[in-house]
């Protein structure tokens, strides 16, 4: 973690009741400044709260908001909760699977993007749901992921 950071993560140790309840947030910290939870970082993190190792890979285990591997620049994220399903997310995953070349979970070769299968987002009245680096895509469609996917390698192009 960076200077910043670790001040940070060590006003939350202070400013929770218990020591476990800042896990979450300083896990936070790390996936932000990282992208993704490195190895190094879960031993710092445990060495910081008086934890194990092992108990801070299994809340990792639990909350698939955290990554363990890096991620592509766009991370896109298909509902997998019953009312996205019943309006058809598989078939968006799948189409994703297909046009990006990658299997659930996986990053393209060019590191530009992760495709992710993920729980109720919590917007189910406008499945299905995918979410892009965080933001919301409602009732989303292949003809619009379609175009995202076009759009975002026409922006790094333009950037290299
Ligand atoms: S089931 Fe997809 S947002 Fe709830």
């Amino acid at each position: 973690m960076n200077q910043e950071h670790l001040a940070e993560a060590k006003s939350l140790l202070t400013a929770f009741p218990g020591k476990s309840s800042a896990l979450i947030p300083i896990l936070h910290l790390v996936e932000d400044e990282f992208g993704y939870i490195p190895q190094e970082e879960v031993d710092a993190v445990a060495g910081l709260m008086g934890v194990t190792a092992a108990y801070v890979e299994a809340v990792l285990s639990f909350y698939t908001l955290f990554h363990r591997q890096p991620t592509g620049k766009y991370l896109i994220q298909v509902c997998r909760g019953l009312s996205c399903h019943l309006r058809g997310a598989d078939r968006l995953a799948r189409f994703l699977y297909e046009e990006l070349g990658v299997q659930r979970g996986g990053t393209t070769d060019d590191g530009l993007f992760t495709v992710e299968e993920v729980e109720c987002l919590a917007l189910c009245k406008d499945a299905p749901v995918v979410q892009v680096n965080l933001e919301y895509r409602p009732r989303a469609t292949q003809e619009e992921l379609g175009r995202l996917i076009a759009e975002s390698r026409q922006e790094v192009a333009r950037h290299a």
